[in-house]
């Protein structure tokens, strides 16, 4: 068991680090909305054609973060313009989907939970209602994504939506009205018994009969393949069961974030570097700081509500992990962590993603007492 007193020196130094990095980053950064970057260099995701792409509430949750622990209005000013430039999607109902919640927590629930605007307010039950739209009666789950060309994806439901759902059970509590966290509770109950497998696992992606609901196949997704363990999802399956617990008190849902908390210890290499799914072949050495971020972050708040020092003492042995082999604290560099993937079965591997940036920070901020909560 570690003691505070080493966590939170650990936590303390790298804060340092992000508080030199950032200020730059920022500056040479103002109006972009990065996903990922080029030869160190943020690319810009704000045009027209982009910007409902799903994770482009990330860098604003990031700057917010930054502005919580540092009260720096330099991130706060920024912030405030991720925030603004997102709202053209909220006239564009083919950019709308189940990413909703990571679109609008990072951005305007940071937001409000800082200054209590009723401009943020507005976009964020602007959000949760339109999210409410894509909730399937029959099968009890919220439709992920649009259709695409000759994709149909009327009955597919995906783990990665168990993160989104903290906006539907906030639009309940905010307007005292539970239809909301109905639909939140039925989804989590629905992905509780498919998604969750007898050890602790979770599949990715399931197709539902958009009719009767019956549960019909499961879909590889972004992991190796059908039945594998995509590590980034087992990451949002551990982390999102733990929000539906602490909206709900629904002890069930606790307990399925444990299972795959324990599931994930059991599977995690020697060497703490994540790779993109717990299944690709042993010769396969590809990684995914992603998924070790988001794992460190939910393992933290688990050990809040748990007590299980396991949980903690892996969560900072995952970020020594990064912050010694794939943290980038250079600050004319604009990304933080290298070797984030999207897809095992993409073309391209091992790049930086903007959300690898955003729960490895949230993950250190927490440590240090210094996080914005906008879950
Ligand atoms: N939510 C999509 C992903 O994790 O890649």
């Amino acid at each position: 068991m570690l003691e505070n007193r080493e966590y939170r020196a650990f936590a303390d130094s790298i804060t340092e680090k992000l508080l030199k990095k950032y200020p730059l980053v920022v500056r040479r950064s103002k109006g972009k909305i990065p996903y990922t970057a080029a030869a160190g260099v943020f690319d810009d995701r704000s045009g027209d054609e982009l910007v409902g792409w799903w994770t482009n509430g990330f860098w604003g949750g990031l700057l917010w973060q930054l502005f919580g622990a540092s009260g720096d209005s330099l991130y706060k000013e920024e912030a405030i313009r991720q925030e603004e430039l997102l709202d053209s999607v909220l006239m564009k109902w083919r950019a709308l989907d189940h990413d909703n919640g990571f679109r609008w927590l990072p951005t305007s629930m940071a937001h409000y939970r800082h200054n209590q605007n009723p401009g943020s307010l507005n976009r964020l039950m602007l959000a949760a209602n339109n999210f409410c739209g894509r909730f399937n009666l029959s099968g009890r789950f919220f439709r992920a994504w649009n259709d695409f060309g000759d994709l149909d994806r009327r009955g597919l439901a995906i783990i990665d939506c168990m993160m989104n759902l903290p906006l539907l059970y906030w639009a309940s509590d905010y307007t005292r009205d539970p239809r909301f966290k109905q639909m939140a509770a039925a989804h989590a109950d629905t992905t509780m018994r498919d998604f969750i497998r007898e050890n602790g696992s979770a599949e990715h992606i399931l197709r539902y009969d958009i009719e009767t609901g019956a549960l019909l196949e499961s879909l590889g997704g972004q992991g190796y393949a059908s039945g594998s363990s995509w590590t980034r999802g087992q990451s949002w399956a551990l982390y999102g069961f733990l929000f539906s617990y602490l909206h709900t008190g629904d002890r069930r849902y606790l307990d399925t974030s444990c299972r795959v908390a324990d599931y994930v210890l059991s599977r995690i290499p020697e060497s703490g570097l994540i790779p993109i799914d717990y299944d690709q072949p042993s010769d396969v050495t590809l990684e995914d700081s992603t998924a070790a971020a988001i794992t460190a972050s939910g393992l933290i708040s688990l050990h809040e509500q748990t007590k299980k020092e396991v949980y903690l003492d892996t969560a900072l042995r995952l970020l020594r992990v990064l912050d010694e082999k794939r943290c980038n604290y250079d600050a004319d560099v604009d990304p933080l962590l290298e070797k984030c993937s999207a897809a095992y079965h993409d073309k391209v591997h091992e790049f930086p993603i903007i959300y690898g940036d955003y729960y490895y920070v949230e993950a250190i901020l927490k440590l240090a007492g210094k996080a914005t909560w906008i879950w």
